[in-house]
């Protein structure tokens, strides 16, 4: 294995989504105290680093995804200390610890966005953000821009002399959009990547990178009228992967690249296709980006080879490794996407809420872990998908706290199902997860009471320990080995990572002989001589290739 290689090649990065891991300090939402003492946890699991969702002082109108100080934390998660004992602790641990930026918006309640209400039309305060006047005397939105969540991304002000200009977001309304020709803009965000690189942080992950450039003149997007996000699908759209976004990354990098430590920036970043996705991740931009083609496909054997093979063969020329991710804190749970007959996720907490069979769901999400964390490149894990959480579909209505669910007018019940607080111990809620007696932010199922950490531990079926062995496999055997596929029908995805390792996933109906073509190290189902010498439909398995 080559040491020399920097470490994000081939990480394994655990997503954190902080408001839903641990609570530290007894009120229901996750903190900075609950994931250090959590700790020691990730680094059994195995992971090499950690992807920590927002922090900082938030009105939470988006889960923390409204930064109103990028610099600092918001109480109830802790404070600047905390994050320096969180990153002492976690390097002692072998574990690097990645930030996120949102430098698409800011919380309305950001300082900037207040002075720019206060300072009117015309002012340099309003520069930093989109305001316009609207068309139609006004009356009308300034174009047909849409907001992710739903319904146009445009909000008009209010002034003391009644409305006035109207301001862009392409998210919620209480997220406005920067204006990234702004030198003001740019500066500071300069300032904040360089404070969280000087405070230690290994990585930085882009928050809504396509986001951040528009094309000038704000032209109409040309959207039909009810459409949705869709911007896997888009071109040459005016609002979203708009080539001027790569100046801002090629600053930051330049920025990053005078720090030792081979420090990451991953971007968060849904465009049509791995070439356009691979523009992020040019020699002299971000390093990684998440794979949304990955996550968004269904469970399909050529479906999931055209991913990997399109996604290789982007990246191949621009010389940045790929990354594999399955679920987020903005999308549905693959245990339960991948029991439902349509098992491609949709846009982010507008999937259908179509049935699913969750015996099947956990036999395939098993297997796509050991398909995922095979693949050449590094990987992504949120949070609960170790113990095969699924997706929370029963949250009472006046639970749900995502944008998405009011922007929809109660269409989209939003990402809330896969924000549930993980469950750690007990056999009852909170789980593990607050004190006893402390009702968590989002109200955890009963049923969690077998998917708990103290439940799945040592019990060698268990997804937990699944993870744990493969993680283990991984760091042991696998490098930057190449991945050669082998043919062993349309629907099966067989393929060798150098000598060292051979993934097989089953992805037929029937049960595939597996006479002759390795050892088994490791299987999601069963295996082996017990079953048959098959491998189960929905089944994967890592073999020693034969010598
Ligand atoms: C992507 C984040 O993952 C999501 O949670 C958030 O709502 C949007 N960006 C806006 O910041």
């Amino acid at each position: 294995m080559d040491h020399r290689r920097p470490w994000w090649r081939t990480a394994v990065v655990y997503e954190v989504y902080l408001r839903s891991f641990a609570d530290g300090n007894g009120d229901g939402l996750g903190d900075v105290p609950g994931l250090r003492s959590r700790l020691p946890y990730l680094a059994g699991l195995g992971v090499d680093a950690l992807w920590v969702t927002p922090w900082y002082p938030s009105p939470m109108a988006d889960g923390g995804y409204d930064v109103a100080d990028h610099r600092d934390v918001d109480p109830r998660f802790g404070t600047l200390a905390d994050v320096d004992a969180l990153l002492d602790d976690a390097h002692a641990l072998g574990l690097r610890v990645v930030v996120d930026l949102v430098a698409n918006h800011t919380s309305a309640e950001h300082p900037w966005f207040r002075a720019a209400l206060a300072a009117g039309p015309g002012s340099p305060e309003r520069s930093r953000y989109l305001f316009r006047d609207g068309r139609a005397g006004g009356e009308d939105p300034p174009n047909d821009w849409i907001s992710a969540f739903g319904g146009p991304a445009w909000t008009r002000v209010t002034g003391p002399g009644g409305p006035e200009q109207w301001y862009l977001h392409l998210f919620a309304p209480e997220q406005p959009d920067l204006d990234w020709t702004s030198a003001d803009v740019r500066e500071e965000f300069d300032g904040i990547v360089r404070s969280w690189l000087d405070r230690g942080v290994d990585g930085i992950r882009v928050d809504a990178a396509p986001a951040l450039a528009k094309v000038p003149g704000l032209p109409d997007a040309g959207h039909a009228p009810g459409a949705s996000f869709a911007s896997s699908t888009w071109v040459d759209n005016p609002h979203w992967d708009v080539d001027e976004v790569h100046e801002v990354f090629r600053r930051w990098r330049r920025i990053g690249d005078t720090y030792d430590g081979d420090r990451l920036f991953v971007s968060e970043a849904v465009v049509n296709g791995p070439e356009r996705l691979a523009r992020y991740v040019r020699p002299d931009e971000l390093h990684t980006t998440f794979n949304f083609d990955y996550l968004k496909a269904p469970w399909d054997a050529r479906a999931l080879r055209a991913v990997v093979d399109g996604t290789l063969a982007a990246l191949a020329p621009v010389g940045a490794p790929a990354t594999w991710v399955l679920s987020s804190h903005d999308e549905t749970r693959h245990v339960t996407r991948f029991g439902r007959a349509d098992s491609a996720a949709a846009v982010m907490g507008f999937d259908d809420a179509a049935a699913a069979d969750p015996v099947l769901g956990l036999r395939r999400a098993r297997a796509a872990a050991l398909l995922t964390l095979a693949l050449p490149g590094g990987a992504y894990l949120y949070q609960g998908e170790e113990l095969g959480l699924p997706e929370v579909e029963d949250l009472p209505v006046e639970a749900l706290q995502d944008p998405t669910w009011e922007r929809s007018g109660h269409t989209a019940r939003g990402r809330d199902g896969c924000r549930v607080p993980l469950p750690w111990s007990g056999d009852r809620p909170p789980f593990g997860f607050a004190p006893d007696g402390v009702p968590p932010w989002l109200p955890q199922p009963a049923s969690w009471a077998s998917l708990t950490v103290a439940a799945q531990d040592g019990d060698p079926s268990s997804t937990l320990s699944l993870y744990r062995a493969a993680l283990r496999l991984r760091r042991d055997l696998l490098g930057e080995e190449p991945l050669t596929w082998l043919e062993l029908g349309a629907d099966v995805l067989a393929f060798d990572r150098g000598a060292a390792l051979r993934c097989v996933v089953n992805l037929s109906a029937v049960p595939l002989p597996l006479a002759g073509l390795g050892r088994p190290l490791l299987a999601s189902g069963a295996v082996g001589e017990a079953a048959g010498d098959a491998l189960a439909p929905d089944t994967a398995a890592w073999l020693a290739p034969p010598g």
